[in-house]
This record gives C-alpha cells, sequence and structure tokens, in this order.
C-alpha cells in the first residue's frame, strides 16, 4: 500500500481549466428551471433511489437498452473499480495499452493484479496484435480498451475490437468516456457477448462533471455480476435528479458538442502551423508534441491557461481540452504568437 500515489490534482487556480478534459459549459443555468421545484421537494433525510430506476429507464429509453442492461457509479472511475474489483483476484493479469488513463494502473495496485502494458504503435494507433498477444500469453482475465483514448485521441475501429474478442478469452472493459465526441460506439456489439461492458460518462460531453455521474452498458447476466460489488446507494439523489434533467437537453448537448468540434479543427491548426506532432485526437482534447513543450506550456500559463504536461510517461507531450469559442479565439492568438 504504501506505494500507492493518492491522486494528485494540477494546481489551476484563477486559470482556464484545459488540462482535464471537462466540458467548457456549465448547464446549471439551463436545468435550474426544471430542478429548482423538484430539489424544493427531495426528502434528503431518505436514502436515495437505490437503483436510480427513473434515471436508469430514461437512459435505457435514450440508448434503445432495457434498464437491466445499465449500472450505474459515482462517475466511470466508480465503475471502472467494479468491473477491476469483480473481475481479478491478487496476482491475475489485467491487459491495456499504453499511454492510457491512470486509474486502470491505480486500481490494479491497489488490487494486487499485474498490469501488462502494450505500447502504442509510433503514429499512437493502439496495438491490436500486441495486445491480443499480452492477454493470450499471459492468460489475463480483463483487458481495458480506452477508445476514444485518452491521453491519444485514437479510437479503435469495430473491427479491432471484434478481432481482441474473437483472438481472446479475458472479459473486456471498453472505456468509452469520449464517446459523445465520435460517431461510433461498440453497443450492438457489446450487448451480443457475455464478454464486454462499455463505460461511459456525464463527465465530459454532458458538462457534469461536478456531479459524479457515470454508467455501464452490458448484457443483464454482466450487469447483474459487477451490481454484486456494488456499493448501495452510490448515486446520490441530487446526481440522479440533475443527470436525468440533463437527458431531455439533448439539443443542448448536440450543439455543444458541435461547437467543441469546430475549435478543435481551429486549434489543431494552428498547432500544427506552430510545428507541433498531433496525435489523432478525436475527442475533446488534443495531445501534441514539439520540442519546446516547456517553453509552450509557460507561455500559454502566464496566459491564463492551465493544461496537461506528460513529462513523466510520454516526453514532449502535452494534452489540451478544448475550450468554449471566445477562449479558443485567445489561445489561437497566443500560439500563433508563441516565437518557438
Ligand atoms: C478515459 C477516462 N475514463 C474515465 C474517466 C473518469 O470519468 P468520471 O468523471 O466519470 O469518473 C476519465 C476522466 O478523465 C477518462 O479520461
Amino acid at each position: 500500500m504504501s506505494n500507492i500515489k493518492a491522486y494528485q490534482e494540477q494546481k489551476t487556480q484563477g486559470k482556464i481549466r484545459l488540462h482535464a478534459n471537462e466540458s467548457p459549459y456549465n448547464n446549471l443555468p439551463q436545468l435550474l428551471k426544471e430542478i429548482e421545484p423538484l430539489l424544493a421537494s427531495l426528502n434528503i433525510n431518505e436514502y436515495p433511489a437505490l437503483n436510480a430506476d427513473e434515471l436508469k429507464s430514461t437512459l435505457a429509453q435514450v440508448h434503445g437498452v432495457s434498464s437491466e442492461n445499465i449500472i450505474i457509479g459515482n462517475g466511470s472511475d466508480e465503475l471502472i473499480t467494479y468491473v477491476m474489483q469483480r473481475f481479478l483476484k491478487p496476482n491475475d493479469v489485467v491487459v491495456t495499452h499504453s499511454p492510457t488513463f491512470s486509474q486502470y494502473a491505480w486500481n490494479a495496485s491497489l488490487l494486487h493484479v499485474d498490469l501488462v502494458s502494450v505500447n502504442d504503435k509510433p503514429n499512437y494507433e493502439i496495438n491490436i496484435d500486441g495486445l491480443i498477444e499480452a492477454c493470450n500469453q499471459n492468460n489475463a482475465k480483463l483487458c481495458i480498451v480506452c477508445t476514444p483514448n485518452n491521453p491519444t485521441g485514437s479510437l479503435i475501429s469495430k473491427e479491432d475490437l471484434n478481432r481482441i474478442h474473437k483472438e481472446t478469452s479475458c472479459f473486456i472493459m471498453i472505456d468509452e468516456a469520449y464517446f459523445d465526441f465520435v460517431d461510433q460506439n461498440y453497443q450492438s456489439y457489446v450487448l451480443s457477448s457475455p464478454r464486454m461492458i462499455s463505460l461511459r460518462t456525464f463527465s465530459k460531453a454532458y458538462g457534469l462533471a461536478g456531479i459524479r455521474f457515470g454508467y455501464g452498458i452490458a448484457q443483464q447476466e454482466v450487469i447483474q455480476m459487477i451490481n454484486q460489488v456494488r456499493q448501495p446507494y452510490n448515486v446520490n439523489a441530487i446526481t440522479q435528479l440533475i443527470a436525468q434533467s440533463i437527458l431531455k437537453q439533448s439539443n443542448l448537448i448536440q450543439s455543444q458538442i458541435e461547437s467543441i468540434l469546430k475549435s478543435k479543427d481551429l486549434i489543431m491548426s494552428a498547432l500544427q502551423d506552430c510545428g507541433c506532432t498531433l496525435a489523432p485526437s478525436m475527442a475533446n482534447f488534443i495531445l501534441f508534441s514539439h520540442p519546446s513543450h516547456e517553453l509552450i506550456e509557460s507561455v500559454l500559463w502566464e496566459h491564463g491557461f492551465a493544461i496537461k504536461s506528460f513529462h513523466n510517461t510520454t516526453s514532449n507531450h502535452l494534452r489540451i481540452s478544448i475550450p468554449n469559442e471566445e477562449n479558443t479565439k485567445t489561445l489561437i492568438t497566443v500560439l500563433r504568437g508563441m516565437k518557438l
């Protein structure tokens, strides 16, 4: 335990937060009209709905599945923990690709399981052959695939996912935290297999990182198995209410996604013009490298932007989340004015 590091947060006070892949839009004002009277009648002396039935039923309608295909979490972070707890025991092997989301390694340490990381190809593509080989050689019990991947933004094709499924025998956890930003998802595929789950979150495209809500979609039997390790009342009453209410705002969310994607294109070309090398970035962030990455980071910091650097993991690399339109303009002006 003593070698496990508590999660650290970068200091961003007074800065525009472009380090955590959050949404730049705070949707609370649009939701307040609907949630205010509901909040007023909430019995907060009582535990919340154990299975968030209303919320699950709305989510089920939105995704064309049954409520039994859904598990709810206090953020998808919690669901990652549940899946790993449920399918791994000490000394088992879990396989994933690298670089990827840090919480998989953190959970692996807590659970005393061996994490085998397969490096991406030099063009940031996930090494599918390598993943399959690592799963089979190590008799892995779990394979974790993050798509679009954080931090690279790489996407796995359905064909490649199909290969991982067909050519291995382990359980596959697909982390789709950023799936709202791409046209592709694996839902029908996940629902056709008893060896898969897809995890999603309201922290990114829905702009609700502050309420902590994530959900998983899988076959009913898989959901039942993971529910065995779910904490009772893990999603609080206020979160259930707000999450339910944002689901009625699909036009608003869609227009915010479109604007994030437009801004992303503009920022990508500005970065390219600065001589940066860009990863595929199929989400609401861009991973890039530049020999003068430290200078870029400090100039952006001086202009009020906090971004994420990967000095320890991926040398020369920085990741920037996409801001709103106004901050996109400022950011591009700063980038274009840099002497690199
Ligand atoms: C790939 C990935 N999965 C899961 C999460 C956690 O999301 P949540 O806020 O729902 O816990 C993140 C957050 O950055 C992420 O990047």
